[in-house]
């Protein structure tokens, strides 16, 4: 099977082929989605979806490359995009690299980060060791404490042309694709039209060149009241329930397991065994 890779995306964009995107933090998830969707993401989202985090301030680099890890180990035809937790890229230049080219060592075909023109200068020292990048503006959830919350963006004249600008420059830095969260759709529309790479929207109305959505939100996974922008597809959550609940019955029943279910002695063993 052909691999999805950098270029094609960018073809796809001219093409007018829209991009589906999700997550995956295990070989599990990875197997599930990898027929389906263009690009998997290793999300630092495993922070709050899987690792039981408030926020994805915690998540380490460690801790991204063991999910990597596993992700990669399902040997994904889908182009495989690796999360830079909090941390990993703002030290220094030598670091972002080091971190990067980890992720790039363990399987990933490409890295995504957040942050505008503050990031430019560490963009170009990725993009210069041949390290693809996907850019990530709007509501970056990494700065989660400067928002003070997860609120939309880009919504007063001066931050929705500070975000045009900021688009534009992460084109020119090198960025192969970006990620556009938590803003106007008309804003999101604009950015797409006005830039050569393709805008990979969550968040962000229909005018992107594709979108992303948590594999959990996606599948329902998760608990509680889900945001405007999520669609689940599936009640993931109470169908796993309703499933493991049977088998949980069957078991205080003990109509679990059946023959068919057990293994037995060969011929002549039996009579050993109940004597
Ligand atoms: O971590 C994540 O899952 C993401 C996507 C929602 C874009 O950054
Ligand atoms: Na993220």
């Amino acid at each position: 099977v052909e691999r999805v890779t950098v270029p094609m995306l960018q073809r796809w964009k001219e093409e007018g082929r829209r991009i589906a995107m999700t997550t995956a933090y295990d070989a599990v998830m990875a197997r599930i989605a990898d027929p389906i969707v263009d690009v998997i993401l290793v999300g630092d989202s495993v922070g709050n979806v899987c690792l039981g985090f408030g926020n994805t301030l915690p998540v380490s680099m460690a801790m991204m490359n063991h999910h990597l890890e596993a992700v990669a180990r399902a040997k994904p035809r889908a182009l495989l995009v690796a999360d830079m937790p909090f941390l990993s890229f703002h030290l220094s230049a030598e670091d972002t690299i080091r971190n990067a080219g980890g992720f790039l060592q363990r399987g990933a075909d490409a890295v995504k980060l957040e942050g505008g023109a503050k990031r430019i200068e560490v963009i170009r020292a990725l993009v210069d060791c041949e390290i693809p990048v996907m850019g990530h503006l709007g509501l970056t959830p990494q700065s989660v404490s400067v928002m003070g919350g997860f609120k939309v963006q880009g919504r007063k004249a001066d931050d929705a042309l500070r975000l045009l600008d900021e688009a534009h420059l992460l084109q020119e830095a090198g960025c192969f694709a970006l990620v556009l969260e938590g803003i106007p759709a008309e804003l999101a529309a604009r950015a797409t039209a006005s830039l050569r790479v393709p805008t990979i929207g969550i968040g962000a109305g229909a005018g992107c060149s594709g979108q992303v959505l948590v594999f959990h939100d996606v599948l329902g996974l998760t608990e509680g009241p889900r945001p405007k922008f999520v669609r689940a597809y599936l009640d993931g959550f109470q169908l796993l329930q309703e499933a493991l609940s049977r088998w949980a019955s069957d078991v205080r029943e003990g109509t679990f397991p059946q023959p068919q279910q057990s293994y037995r002695v060969p011929e002549g063993l039996s009579d050993a065994i109940a004597n």
